[in-house]
Order: C-alpha cells, then structure tokens, then sequence
C-alpha cells in the first residue's frame, strides 16, 4: 500500500502557493487552510467503507452507497483547529477529539498540555490534522496517545511536511498513511520548514 501522498491537483498547488506568501494576512491564511483541508481530506478518504443501500428518487428507485465507517478529527492544538471546520462540513457525522501539544522551541521535544479523548475508542477512522509535519515530533506523539487509546486505523493530514519528519513518522509509525499538499525541501537549524510558510499556528491566529 502506498503510505505517503503528496497531492498533485492543481487547486492544492494554487492554494497552497498562496498560503505561503508572506503577504498572505490571517483571514485569507485562513480560508486556504480550511480550503486545503478539505482537498487533502477528500483524497485522504478514497479508501472509506460504503455499504450498497437504495435510494428513493422522485422518480424511482437509484442503487447508491452509504458511508459505513465512523470518522474522528483528531486536531493537534492549536494549528492542526484550522483544518476541522471544512472538512467537519463535510462529514458532519465525524466526531472531533482535541490533542493540544506545542513544541519546546528549543528542545524542539513536543509537550503536550491537554487530552479531551474519552476512555475508549468510539471511532473506526482516525484523521489527525495539523498543517505542519517538521521533525515529526508531535505527530508521532498525537498517534502513539491515539494507539494507547486503542485506535487501530489512523492516517495524518498535513498541508506541508519536510523530510526528515516523514521519515521520523514513518519510522515510529509504519502503518500510518501521510497525506501532504507538498513535501518541502528541508529543516533550517531551529526547526523549521523550508522553504515552507512560517509559523502556521502564527499566522492562523494573528499572533507573531
Ligand atoms: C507546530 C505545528 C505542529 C508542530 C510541528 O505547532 O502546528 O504541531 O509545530 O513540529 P514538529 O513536527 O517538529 O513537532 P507548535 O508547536 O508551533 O504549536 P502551535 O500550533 O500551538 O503554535
Ligand atoms: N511549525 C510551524 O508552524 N512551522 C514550521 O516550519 C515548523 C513547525
């Protein structure tokens, strides 16, 4: 099975050039995150289970599919909160299950700070978005909580990742799908994604 997934739609590659733009201001930053989920999330569920039901039409009867498997958001804090609200549109049956961590600037270790998943696992599709995959640190946190916790079948959505955080991610998670509008160059000396587009939390809420 292929694990990483770099898209290569013209929308994402547009929108995604956008966001990088220095000149890009908070709420524009905004709207192309949540557009750019909602790309990523659409090619992340192709592989969704679907049960045949029939549908009654005004004019008879239609052979169609119905979503079977159960969905989690599962957003890291704060960066990954600009990827729910689209892809939650269109899937408003998901469930959203907050992780907060932040990353230690200069251990670049992450440290998480808040937990809100219930006791047991009541989802059969964990997505876990953040929009920035760098050294991998906090992703592969989220998912080994997420694997304690005892989900089974998880995939990570980021807008942009560099290499050395597939890697790492790959490593501690083999079985993990990687979706990413853009695999990046590399990692600059503090951590940070080149060329990439900064501070995604930053630049989402204004306040660099
Ligand atoms: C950013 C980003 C990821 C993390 C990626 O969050 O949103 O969660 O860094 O870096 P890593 O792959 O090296 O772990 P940050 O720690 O800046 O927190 P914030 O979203 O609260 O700003
Ligand atoms: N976190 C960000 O927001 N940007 C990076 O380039 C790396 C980590």
């Amino acid at each position: 099975m292929k694990m990483i997934h770099e898209s290569n739609h013209p929308l994402t590659k547009h929108k995604l050039t956008m966001l990088r733009k220095i000149s890009t201001k908070p709420k524009k930053f905004r709207e192309l995150v949540r557009e750019l989920a909602l790309l990523l999330c659409y090619e992340a569920t192709a592989d969704l289970a679907t049960t045949p039901i029939t549908a009654q039409t005004p004019m008879g009867e239609a052979h169609g599919q119905e979503l079977t498997d159960t969905i989690g958001l599962i957003p890291i804090l704060r960066a990954g909160l600009g990827m729910v609200d689209g892809i939650w549109e269109m899937m408003p049956g998901a469930e959203v299950w907050h992780i907060g961590l932040y990353r230690n600037e200069e251990t670049l270790q992450p440290v998480s700070y808040y937990n809100k998943l219930p006791t047991n696992p009541t989802v059969q599709v964990c997505l876990v978005l953040d929009p920035m995959l760098a050294t991998g640190g906090s992703a592969i946190a989220t998912i080994d909580i997420l694997k304690k916790w005892g989900a089974t079948r998880i995939k990570f959505v980021a807008i942009l990742a560099a290499p050395e955080g597939i890697a790492a991610l790959q490593a501690a998670h083999p079985d993990v799908p990687i979706h990413v509008a853009h695999i990046d160059d590399h990692l600059n000396e503090i951590g940070y994604i080149v060329p990439g587009l900064g501070d995604a939390g930053d630049r989402l809420f204004g306040t660099a």
